[in-house]
């Protein structure tokens, strides 16, 4: 799993750079291809890997796999933003709003997501069908019912009354997170006309416990680890599984998710073995 991911963090880092290879020169397509540069890659990995499941080679699903990684990284340049987290360090460099300025970032990231919908209308994909599909897909999981609301329920939990119950802290992740891992793990299936239940229920568990996992590392790491501050979500009155059930308890709840994930992808068989090795990997990962 680990010679797969180098690859496909190496594969995905020359279709980022092509993708963003002829936009006009400037400092918004340099703060794009800054906040669109490094990052592990998790979500490239899980689009062209259930791909592969169905057998969708590579250089077809490479253009959705860069997609969802411009819309994440969009994602965190507006994120990092004073107005969010307030964040100055990022992939071990100083944030977009940082190096350019706040209007840099906001159009940087408002651009990286326009162009990872442009990439979904490549006819590399494979049929128009399928490309709509992506579409409707990357806009639901992205948007006003998916990681946006998510965001807003991350933010406006920092002011809230009352903590959040359990519940409530799984359907922000479920939507913060979740959703782009979703359509992430998903879109070999969109691709390769199967049926994407499977793989949907795989990236529930594998969502829950990616986030779980990044509000530990805000606990236990350090910044030269992660590459971002740590420590602040407790500061900020984040409502995360850390904050409500305690490290020990959050830990456990994360390896049971990565349980039901690796148990979801059983009628795949070894063809599965990357995606149960990533689904472990989501949480002994140390960045
Ligand atoms: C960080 O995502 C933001 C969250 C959704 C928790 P990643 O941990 O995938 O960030 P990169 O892309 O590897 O930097
Ligand atoms: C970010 O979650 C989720 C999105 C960007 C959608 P966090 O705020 O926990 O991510 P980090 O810790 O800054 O990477
Ligand atoms: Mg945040
Ligand atoms: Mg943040
Ligand atoms: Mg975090």
């Amino acid at each position: 799993m680990q010679q797969r991911l180098e690859e496909v963090q190496r594969a995905t880092a020359s279709a980022v750079e092509a993708a963003l290879a002829d936009l006009p020169p400037g400092d918004l397509t340099d703060a794009m291809r800054y906040a669109a540069t490094g990052g592990k890659r998790v979500r490239a990995f899980l689009v062209l890997e259930s791909a592969r499941l169905f057998g969708v080679e590579d250089l077809s699903a490479m253009p959705v796999a860069v997609a969802v990684e411009l819309l994440h990284a969009y994602s965190l340049v507006h994120d990092d933003l004073p107005a969010m987290d307030d964040d100055d360090l990022r992939r071990g460099q100083p944030t977009c709003h940082i190096r350019w300025t706040e209007a840099t970032a906001i159009l940087a990231g408002d651009a990286l997501q326009t162009q990872a919908f442009a990439l979904l209308s490549n006819p590399v994909i494979g049929p128009a069908e399928a490309r709509i599909a992506l579409v409707a897909r990357l806009a639901e999981a992205s948007g006003a019912r998916g990681m946006v609301w998510g965001q807003a329920q991350d933010i406006a939990a920092e002011t809230a009354g009352a903590p959040l119950d359990l519940a409530a802290i799984e359907a922000l992740q479920h939507a913060k997170t979740g959703a782009l891992i979703r359509f992430s793990a998903t879109a070999g299936a969109i691709m390769g006309g199967a049926d994407p239940a499977p793989l949907e229920d795989y990236a529930r568990n594998l969502g829950l416990a990616f986030q779980i996992a990044d509000d530990i590392l805000d606990v236990t790491a350090s910044a030269e680890q992660t590459g971002k501050r740590t420590g602040k979500d407790e500061a900020a009155g984040k409502a995360t599984f850390v904050s409500l059930l305690g490290l020990e308890e959050a830990r456990a709840r994360a390896a049971e998710r990565v349980a039901r994930a690796e148990a979801a992808l059983e009628r795949y068989g070894d063809r599965a073995g990357n995606l149960r090795a990533l689904a472990r990997f989501v949480i002994h990962r140390q960045t």
